[in-house]
């Protein structure tokens, strides 16, 4: 089959090949979301077991005054993985004075659909959609009004998908794109009851098991893949030793799998690394910052789930 892929995609295909090449097979995360996978994703963020969101958005209804008070005049807002951006409306809607905003994404058409629904709901504000991949280095746009601030917004706790050694890296390439005066507002899940966060990845009506599989259907849809979807099947566990989650793809038998033109052997029970979601203690997260950033300030859910912090660029 004669594949056609744009650059984002040939990029991708290098790291899939890669991470199936390895001892423990891995898939990069930010293969979830494309159009399927975003939409998944909305769809977890709605279910009772899933908490970072529903938690996200309360804390940071609980204390808008006080976040938006740290976003001085003249401040561009760079938001990287929008998605839907959901938890930035309440943001736009309480700040009447940013000179853009720049919402970054991988998955395009999810990302222009959305800017659509929000150029005609801010009509004031300048918005400058980048379709990209941000874990790799940008150049931010010519913006028309004045820029004294950068501020980057990363919710979600996205950031845990990194390993630690990938999150320093790539909150260097944060504290560097907003400079000094600038800062960063970041989501992080914290450390908790085992249960609590296990459940959050096993959900009961398997919107998580249909999301992690969808990364094998992808890579049939998009890479010519020949996977079997039927034959592998969603595994989620904290592991807590390292605090963080830990989803795989376990092959339910011996098998092999065909990636342009590249053959790949499965034993039985192997598994393929899709997803880290590491959670955090307030110390453990100072320290992976402390390069770079200092922690301005800490707001958190009475139930100590998650938090939202504010760095700023040392
Ligand atoms: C979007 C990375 C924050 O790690 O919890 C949800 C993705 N994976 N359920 C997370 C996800 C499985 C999510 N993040």
């Amino acid at each position: 089959m004669e594949l056609e892929l744009d650059k984002i995609q040939l990029e991708l295909l290098d790291e899939i090949i890669n991470g199936l090449s390895q001892k423990q097979k891995m898939l990069p995360s930010k293969l979830f979301y494309d159009e399927k996978g975003s939409k998944l994703f909305d769809l977890i963020c709605e279910l009772d077991e899933y908490y970072p969101t529903r938690t996200e958005s309360m804390i940071m209804k609980n204390n808008i005054d006080d976040i938006v008070s740290v976003f001085k005049e003249n401040t561009i807002f760079i938001e990287f993985g929008s998605g839907s951006s959901m938890k930035t409306r309440l943001l736009l809607d309480n700040l009447n004075n940013l000179s853009a905003y720049i919402p970054i994404d991988i998955s395009e058409d999810h990302l222009f659909k959305t800017t659509e629904r929000l150029i005609e709901e801010y009509p004031g504000l300048e918005i400058i959609p980048i379709s990209a991949d941000y874990t790799k280095p940008y150049i931010l746009p010519e913006i028309h009004k004045k820029v004294k601030h950068k501020i980057t917004y990363f919710p979600g706790s996205t950031i845990g998908n990194f390993k630690n050694d990938e999150a320093k890296a790539f909150l260097k390439l944060i504290a560097e794109t907003c400079g000094r005066e600038g800062g960063l507002l970041i989501g992080i899940d914290l450390h908790k009851d085992k249960d609590i966060i296990e459940a959050a990845y096993n959900d009961k009506e398997n919107v998580t098991a249909e999301f992690n599989l969808n990364l094998l259907e992808r890579l049939n849809r998009e890479y010519g893949a020949d996977f079997e979807i039927s034959k592998f099947s969603h595994l989620a566990f904290y592991n807590e030793d390292e605090k963080r989650i830990e989803m795989h793809l376990i092959s339910e038998v011996e098998q092999t799998v065909t990636i342009n033109e590249r053959k790949f052997y499965f034993k039985k029970s192997e598994t393929i690394l899709t997803e880290y979601s590491h959670k955090y203690t307030f110390s453990g997260f100072a320290e992976l910052a402390e390069d770079y950033f200092e922690i301005s300030k800490i707001w958190i859910d009475k139930n100590k789930y998650f938090s939202v912090l504010y760095l700023s660029v040392k």
